[in-house]
């Protein structure tokens, strides 16, 4: 690792990330309403160790104190989500004490010299919205419109940076398509309309928003950027056709206006010439894109009997056209996610290529999970593998920005040690480690790294 820090443009945002569902605990507390989440976790078999978010991190009752490791590291940004169901616990009627706790937490985030960026919906449906179709229902748009107007009365008059949605993609494949994650309907291709429903989300949202006086709006997409394992037609054709499922799928309507092929078009459920009605919504012109990194994709055409189980977090089931293979030569996470820098950079130079309108970029998350050892006598924990990786992710985005990218922050996955989905609290992605008997935080040897990279910055303008 070289020993000067990652320089970036000054006025560059830093900041830190986190979700509702994976710190705040406080389950049925203050009125909050179920999650699809709540329900998942609580089916045996779902997660590792059948772990649950009833508690959390506990951030709920310990958000003053989270705030201070976020603002003592100098971080400009943070990007947390506001809970649907603490809002509104069926998904209709607003709980006022819900909307009581993002009061708190903002005031205290200003008080500390932070930026508040909520996300509107990183996947914690209410479960009552579930049980009426959830994504697949064209109404769970419009119900989410209603929350946005909620959540921006209230706090509108000291926030002024919103992300709509997290990860459509991630919630469509592994929530919609397969049953990895909550709600787990395992619908394959006729999950669509639950990314066309997300995405009609993200259009009202944003007129919602506006309507409030907010003055920056985005979304958080992931992109997992894709090649195919080599020279072979089928294996280019079938990189092609993961790469619009996965990506553009969810990136084209918002930045272009347009679904990325016919077929996919056909397959979202709404028809002419209501589609064009809504992918004119769908794509007003953002004031920042946010995109989600943490590793790349090859793709190959299926090989008759071989074995492509465990190369990606979740299995793509037989008889699809397209299967992942190992990234070649990568060093791996202990998530076993492949660490390649340079294809952030890729990602971000693509993104530039392909939409003409594309407006600045944020990268709203990135970070990587190691199995960081339990603080030691003296206090501390040392993650030299999380720091390396951070590193050269941000050196990433510092090359993007030199080749023309408008790259102005980059929030680090994740502030504290978390629920990780699926995965449980084995996977570690925090800059502060949360001991998972007593809840007790302690800044790792990244948190310190983080802040001296912070300070290190040309001043802004
Ligand atoms: C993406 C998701 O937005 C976040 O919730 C998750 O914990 C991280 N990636 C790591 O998997």
């Amino acid at each position: 690792m070289p020993s000067s820090p990652p320089l970036l443009p000054p006025g560059f945002r830093f900041g830190m990330a986190t979700s509702a569902y994976q710190i705040e605990g406080a389950a049925g507390l203050d009125g909050k309403g179920p999650s699809i989440w709540d329900t998942f976790t609580a089916r045996p078999g779902t997660v590792r160790h059948g772990e649950d978010a009833r508690t959390a991190i506990d951030h709920y009752h310990r958000y003053e104190e989270d705030v201070t490791h976020i603002a003592e590291a100098g971080a400009h940004d943070y990007r947390f989500s506001l809970s649907w169901p603490r809002v509104m616990p069926e998904g209709g009627a607003v709980n006022p004490r819900g909307l009581d706790f993002y009061d708190r937490l903002v005031d205290r985030l200003l008080e500390a010299g932070v930026r508040p960026v909520p996300t509107l919906y990183h996947w914690d449906l209410p479960q009552a919205l579930e049980d009426a179709g959830g994504w697949m229902n064209r109404a769970t748009a419009h119900a989410l419109a209603r929350y946005a107007t909620a959540v921006a009365e209230r706090l509108g008059d000291r926030v002024h940076d919103w992300i709509t949605m997290n990860e459509m993609s991630v919630h469509t494949l592994y929530g919609y398509a397969l049953t990895d994650h909550a709600p787990a309907r395992g619908l394959g291709l006729a999950a669509l309309p639950a990314a066309h429903h997300q995405l009609l989300a993200h259009g009202l949202a944003v007129q919602a928003l506006r309507a409030h006086g907010a003055a920056r709006t985005g979304v958080a997409n992931q992109h997992f950027p894709v090649s195919p394992a080599g020279g072979d037609p089928a294996d280019t054709e079938a990189a092609a056709l993961f790469s619009d499922l996965t990506n553009w799928t969810f990136s084209d309507p918002v930045l272009r206006g347009d679904y990325p092929s016919e077929l996919i078009r056909s397959a979202t459920g709404t028809a002419e010439p209501r589609l064009a009605e809504d992918l004119e919504l769908i794509s007003a012109p953002l004031d920042f894109y946010g995109v989600n990194y943490y590793e790349p994709t090859v793709i190959e055409a299926p090989r008759e009997g071989k074995d492509y189980r465990g190369v990606m977090e979740v299995d793509i089931p037989e008889g699809l056209p397209f299967s992942p293979v190992p990234v070649a030569g990568a060093e791996r996470t202990d998530f076993g996610w492949a660490i390649v820098p340079s294809a952030l950079t890729g990602i971000l130079r693509e993104l530039r290529d392909r939409y003409p309108a594309l407006p600045p970029v944020v990268v709203t998350e990135n970070g990587a999970s190691f199995h960081d050892a339990a603080p030691d006598a003296r206090g501390r924990v040392a993650d030299p593998r999380r720091i390396a990786y951070l590193d050269g992710h941000l050196r990433a985005v510092a090359d993007a920005v030199a080749a023309g990218a408008d790259v102005r922050g980059y929030y680090v996955w994740s502030a504290f040690d978390n629920f990780e989905w699926a995965a449980g609290y084995d996977e570690r992605f925090g800059l502060v480690h949360v001991d998972r008997a007593t809840l007790r935080r302690t800044r790792k040897d990244s948190w310190y790294w983080y802040r001296d990279v912070i300070a290190a910055q040309p001043p802004a303008p």
